[in-house]
């Protein structure tokens, strides 16, 4: 292998299979890169585990299912304590339901009909339910879905606050004994009566 006179002072005492090595200086900009990774492992270690000053993702986590709860009025689960459902009879509260029941995003009135009379779902003005009628049931049915018989968690899937879960069910809970037409047949194996009011 050809040596070149510049690279005799670099050249290294040994060769493989003629691959000889030269002493090559690291470039300037590849040891400072090295430097300052290593001075920001050594910040990164100081920040999140010595200090314990940043969150690390499990307390971001918990803080952002926090900021979620509060800004969107829903228990986060993590208070322990279950919601107490209660219908309430106000005009305000019953029009909120009546707007979350045929609102695109929860699309309760594609199953169930705009006035309630069943469609895919139910017919949800009559005082036969499948799953119960209290208000605790209804908002556990509406909260959990019926995956399998293709009702999603809320609906649609799009979480709804503890408030206007109340409003829903209101909502509902108005709707008994409306009468509307094109009633849904009951599904009368599965359905037992139970009277909301
Ligand atoms: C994709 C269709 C679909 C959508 C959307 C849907 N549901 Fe349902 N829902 C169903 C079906 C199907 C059932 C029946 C489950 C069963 O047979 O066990 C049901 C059951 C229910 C029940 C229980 C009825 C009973 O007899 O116990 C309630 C209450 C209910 N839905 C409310 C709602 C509300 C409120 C919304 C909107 C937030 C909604 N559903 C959106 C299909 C739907």
């Amino acid at each position: 292998m050809k040596v070149f006179d510049d690279e005799k002072d670099l050249l290294m005492d040994h060769e493989y299979d003629g691959i000889k090595e030269l002493d090559n200086h690291m470039p300037k900009w590849w040891l400072y890169l090295f430097y300052f990774t290593i001075a920001w492992g050594f910040f990164y270690l100081l920040y999140y585990t010595i200090t314990d000053v940043g969150m690390d993702q499990h307390e971001q986590y918990a803080a952002e299912m926090a900021a979620a709860a509060e800004k969107y009025g829903f228990n986060d689960g993590d208070e322990g304590e279950a919601m107490a459902w209660a219908f309430e009879t106000d005009d305000a509260s019953i029009a909120n339901g009546r707007e979350l029941y045929m609102s695109t995003n929860n699309l309760c009135f594609t199953c169930h009909g705009a006035a309630g009379e069943g469609l895919v779902g139910p017919n949800l003005t009559d005082d036969m339910w499948i799953h119960g009628c209290s208000a605790e049931e209804l908002a556990t049915s509406i909260a959990t879905g019926f995956p399998d018989k293709g009702m999603m968690a809320y609906g649609s899937g799009a979480r709804i606050s503890d408030a206007d879960m109340t409003d829903l069910i209101s909502y509902i809970a108005s709707l008994q004994g409306t009468a509307p037409v094109n009633p849904k047949p009951t599904d009368t194996d599965r359905a037992t009566q139970c009277s909301i009011n």
